[in-house]
């Protein structure tokens, strides 16, 4: 006899449960809507609906991944990130929640500045960011700023690829620019806030991550060297050149980083405003600096 949805569910909770795996009956219902092909509220109305074989092949290889620890955001194929919905895959970084602070960093200063610069004829706003992944900041930058023109960059051509296929989905495709390039090395452009979510896990920290993470993501958006900051140091050297008189540039770091960021950044650049801010956890999540003129608010 064919099982039915409710029994399918309950089974695959069990197993998931067994194998440790996170949240084992949320992932159960997403991984079986997924491979159903309905919304998840579909499954709880029709849990007596019997289930084909071609239907329970499609669910046991999907748990098949999930055991073998690939990521559950992978296996579905999207992510949501600031209240977009974005195409991810192994090529990109999984964009995380603690990333929204620089959107929210971004667009904070571009309406100040936008506020500040009313009567000197609404010149678009530009905003530059470092290794764009999936095209998440980028993304929601565009989305919630219509003045705003990105240029997006990422050392990864396989990563870019699946940027601008986000950027077409969301309608943000004519506003960002994507270039293939180490950070901002020989570019020549100018911008008012530039963001920065670059790899930031030391040598160290790598070999400690779970499997979801060590094994599936790439290891370029993760790997930050030996203290994890040598790509912000890089970045920050570059920022002279290419922030704009009180702009201001926005890194996230890990949250043991903040003391030697700052220290760095204060080195760097002296007679800069630089601060870090921290995340809902109240961890230090990110150096903000900013060139001259006003003062980092908040
Ligand atoms: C931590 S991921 C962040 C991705 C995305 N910004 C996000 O927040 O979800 C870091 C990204 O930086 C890129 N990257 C690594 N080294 C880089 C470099 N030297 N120049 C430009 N991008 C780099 C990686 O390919 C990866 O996409």
């Amino acid at each position: 006899m064919s099982p039915t949805i409710r029994q399918v569910l309950h089974e695959t909770i069990a197993v998931f449960h067994q194998a440790h795996i996170d949240s084992p009956a949320l992932t159960a219902r997403m991984l079986l809507a997924q491979a159903l092909g309905r919304p998840r509220e579909w499954l709880a109305a029709h849990d007596d609906a019997a289930l084909d074989e071609s239907h329970t092949a499609r669910i046991a290889a999907l748990i098949g991944r999930v055991l073998a620890h690939e990521p559950l955001a992978y296996i579905l194929g999207h992510r949501e990130f600031y209240g977009i919905d974005l195409l991810v895959d192994p090529r990109v970084l999984i964009p995380r929640p603690e990333t929204e602070i620089l959107v929210d960093l971004a667009l904070e200063h571009l309406r100040t500045q936008s506020a500040a610069d009313a009567g000197s004829g609404g010149r678009r706003a530009g905003v530059i960011d470092v290794g764009t992944g999936s095209g998440a900041i980028a993304i929601a930058v565009c989305r919630n700023d219509q003045r705003v023109r990105v240029l997006a960059t990422d050392i990864s051509r396989r990563a870019l690829e699946l940027a601008r296929q986000n950027a077409r989905r969301c309608g943000c495709d004519e506003r960002i620019q994507f270039v293939e390039c180490d950070l901002l090395e020989s570019l020549d452009v100018q911008a008012d806030v530039i963001t920065a979510n670059l790899p930031y896990v030391t040598v160290e920290e790598i070999e400690a991550l779970p499997p979801e993470i060590q094994e599936h993501e790439p290891r370029v958006a993760l790997d930050g060297g030996l203290d994890g900051l040598q790509l912000v140091r890089r970045l920050l050297r570059q920022l002279g050149t290419h922030l704009r008189p009180a702009g201001l540039a926005v890194f996230e770091i890990g949250a043991t980083q903040g003391s030697a960021a700052l220290e760095a950044a204060q080195n760097m650049l002296p007679g800069w405003n630089a601060v870090l801010r921290k995340d809902l956890a109240g961890l230090d999540r990110v150096l903000a600096v900013q060139k001259t003129g006003r003062r980092i608010t908040r």
